[in-house]
């Protein structure tokens, strides 16, 4: 078999602050393999977004090991970790995270600058990124000009951009009303099902439903890690083609 694609072993990752010490992650192993989809779950405090930044190679952990795609990564350069980081990771957050005074298009075609495409390359690869998300009609909108649904998806658009090995989503539907919220599950489902790995934090029992493993974290240990007895489709398109039984390849 294969190497899973995220290997990390007894990672800890402490802040001291003064005389105190935080160990915000203690002793964490997991395996994520190629195209899965990870909900990872817990309480305020219990981690998550610490293991999703290291996972991300945004933060270094003080103990313990991580191999991405078989390459160590303590063993990377500073160059070496900011070409992983834009172009075999894709990050959504929270908040967007989208440059304010720049178009969707600007916004998503932004990490195809470090990828060194040129302008009409990345003018055309954002286009198509956004038509598949279903925003071909608000390329020259700016964040402040979109529903906050629609920013998710110009956000998950750049994430996509260079066709990464994994996507980290933390929280991605935390600021989202629920109807919103499903909406982009069911993109998330759908980028799944092209292939794609995907690890995703919330609070939402519901929006954990959507992944195919659930993983529970607290105070910076895995408490439970099981595959989703229940896994929840919404996305209209998925269902037809489940329907008709062809598979998802080239949607
Ligand atoms: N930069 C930092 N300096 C000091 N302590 C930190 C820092 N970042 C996080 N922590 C602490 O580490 C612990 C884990 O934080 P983390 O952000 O990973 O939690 P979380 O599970 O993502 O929580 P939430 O669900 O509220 O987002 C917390 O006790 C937090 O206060
Ligand atoms: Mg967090």
């Amino acid at each position: 078999m294969s190497s899973p694609l995220i290997d990390i072993k007894e990672i800890g990752r402490k802040y001291v602050i003064g005389a105190e010490t935080i160990h915000a992650l203690k002793s964490v192993t997991l395996q994520i393999n190629k195209g899965e989809f990870v909900a990872l779950m817990g309480p305020s405090g219990s981690g998550k977004s610490t293991l999703m930044n290291i996972l991300g190679c945004l933060d270094t952990p003080t103990r313990g090991e991580y191999v991405l795609n078989g390459i160590k990564v303590s063993d990377m350069t500073d160059d070496e970790l900011a070409e992983v980081r834009n172009k075999e990771i894709g990050f959504v957050f929270q908040t967007f995270n989208l440059l304010p005074r720049s178009t969707s298009l600007d916004n998503v075609a932004l990490p195809l600058i470090y990828a060194g495409l040129s302008k009409t390359e990345r003018i055309e690869k954002a286009q198509k990124a956004l038509e598949s998300v279903n925003l071909g009609n608000r390329v020259d909108h700016k964040p402040n000009e979109l529903s906050g649904g629609q920013r998710q998806r110009v956000a998950i658009a750049r994430a996509l951009i260079n066709d990464p090995s994994i996507i980290l989503a933390d929280e991605p539907t935390g600021n989202l009303d629920t109807k919103t919220s499903v909406e982009i599950m069911g993109l998330l489902e759908e980028i799944h099902s092209k292939g794609n790995t995907i690890v995703l934090v919330t609070h939402e029992e519901d929006i954990a439903q959507h992944a195919h493993r659930i993983v529970r974290m607290r105070d910076g240990l895995i408490e439970d890690d099981y595959p989703n007895p229940e896994i929840k489709n919404v996305s209209p398109r998925l269902a037809a083609l489940k329907e008709k039984g062809s598979d998802f390849e080239g949607i």
